[in-house]
């Protein structure tokens, strides 16, 4: 178990300089306006705890891969303004992150005002976990708080090399919620336990298949990777997308998981994405050679949705069709449906960040599950029983 923010006297916050590692990795427009504020609302909990203990919150944060140089399309200025409007006290935003104008601003910082450092990804340093950088960086604090769950997983300066140098490092509110949920999924699931499973690509997929497979009652599969499984079956799988050197594997885990992988029983299929109007529904042996499957079908969506309703842990991470694409969004939709109402019922509900995430929030149904986790890399790695290098980098309790 690691420290958190909730384990520091009040002597260890009042008046420190808070070092924040959030992730403020937000989508944005060609016109730089961010799209989609979930990732900034999420930080906003750890941050006002600091501020009522007196704390002056210091926030880093990566945007994009701007490849270690200054470029202006991944500047935090638009995150600076957002999270001033969502926070409700000035943020002082500073356009460099290890010189000394950000060193003077974070001693300069009122208590009752934030400071946000620019983009950590600028500098060459941070994505070779660069030992300079990190304690230069370490120096803008007095304690370090992580709270970037969906950059856990990178080994970076400013996630984990920070920790050699600067102590107390402890985890905020969204890092202690995202490691408890998902923690909670893999420990000591109530059950039956059932995940679903989707997205384009099985290869992605398959460590988090072998690491959920012991532990779930069912495993639904979704999305393009099922097509990988069909052909592994034998089955016709036409236009559909299939990567040819995971069949072989996607036999291998049929033949190890026997009734617990439950692959879809029919399809929705077209001849491609942009003939929506030609979208049928077939039985999964039925798919023709110029068919395209684009979603799971409605039979296969349906007893998704049952199993889903006699689950007592739920967790999803990745879309059952092309959920952009009407009709094709039906399956994602019902599997977000029931899993909305399975929280209603008590049911412990999980989705994995990325995009069911996204999906998700365009269905509205984000307040209505248990847990909506701000990772998508970072929840796959957990999920997958790997360590994350920003976590293991935090004092243990
Ligand atoms: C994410 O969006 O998954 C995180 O912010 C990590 O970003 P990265 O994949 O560019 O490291």
């Amino acid at each position: 178990m690691k420290k958190t923010v909730r384990d520091l006297t009040d002597d260890q916050l009042r008046g420190k300089r808070a070092l924040v590692r959030a992730d403020f990795n937000v989508p944005l427009d060609e016109n730089c306006n961010i799209t989609d504020d979930t990732r900034i609302r999420a930080a906003i909990p750890t941050l006002k705890f600091l501020l009522e203990k007196g704390a002056r919150p210091i926030v880093l944060s990566h945007l994009g891969r701007p490849k270690g140089k200054p470029t202006a399309k991944y500047s935090l200025q638009p995150v600076a303004d957002r999270l001033e409007k969502l926070v409700g006290v000035p943020v002082n935003f500073v356009e460099t992150t290890d010189t000394d104008e950000a060193m003077k601003a974070s001693h300069d910082l009122p208590q009752g005002e934030i400071l946000l450092l620019e983009n950590t990804r600028f500098l060459g340093g941070e994505e070779t976990n660069d030992e300079r950088l990190s304690r230069s960086l370490a120096e803008l604090g007095d304690l370090f708080v992580n709270d970037a769950f969906g950059a856990a997983h990178r080994a970076h300066a400013s996630t984990a090399g920070i920790c050699e140098h600067l102590r107390p490092a402890v985890a905020g509110l969204l890092m202690e919620r995202e490691l408890d949920y998902l923690g909670r999924a893999l420990s000591s699931p109530r059950h039956p336990f059932v995940a679903i499973l989707g997205g384009s690509k099985i290869s992605g997929k398959i460590d988090v298949i072998e690491a959920l497979l012991p532990k779930v009652d069912a495993l639904l599969i979704g999305g393009a990777m099922a097509c990988t499984f069909y052909r592994a079956m034998g089955l016709e799988t036409g236009k559909s997308l299939v990567e040819e050197d995971r069949v072989d594997m996607a036999r291998e885990l049929l033949d190890k998981a026997g009734t617990r992988i439950i692959l879809p029983h029919d399809a929705m299929v077209a001849p491609g994405i942009d003939s929506p109007q030609s979208a049928r529904a077939v039985a999964k042996d039925e798919i023709g050679v110029g068919d395209a499957m684009l979603d799971i079908g409605p039979k296969t969506a349906e007893s998704y949705a049952r199993a889903i309703a006699s689950a007592k842990t739920v967790l999803w991470n990745g879309p059952m069709g092309v959920f952009e694409t009407p009709p094709f969004d039906r399956g994602t939709r019902t599997i977000a449906d029931a899993m909305a109402a399975a929280t209603g019922n008590g049911a412990t509900t999980i989705v994995g960040g990325g995009d069911s995430a996204a999906a998700v929030a365009q269905a509205g149904l984000s307040e209505k599950m248990s847990h909506v986790s701000t990772g998508g890399g970072a929840s796959l790695e957990f999920l997958e029983g790997k360590p994350l290098p920003g976590v293991e980098a935090l004092d243990d309790k």
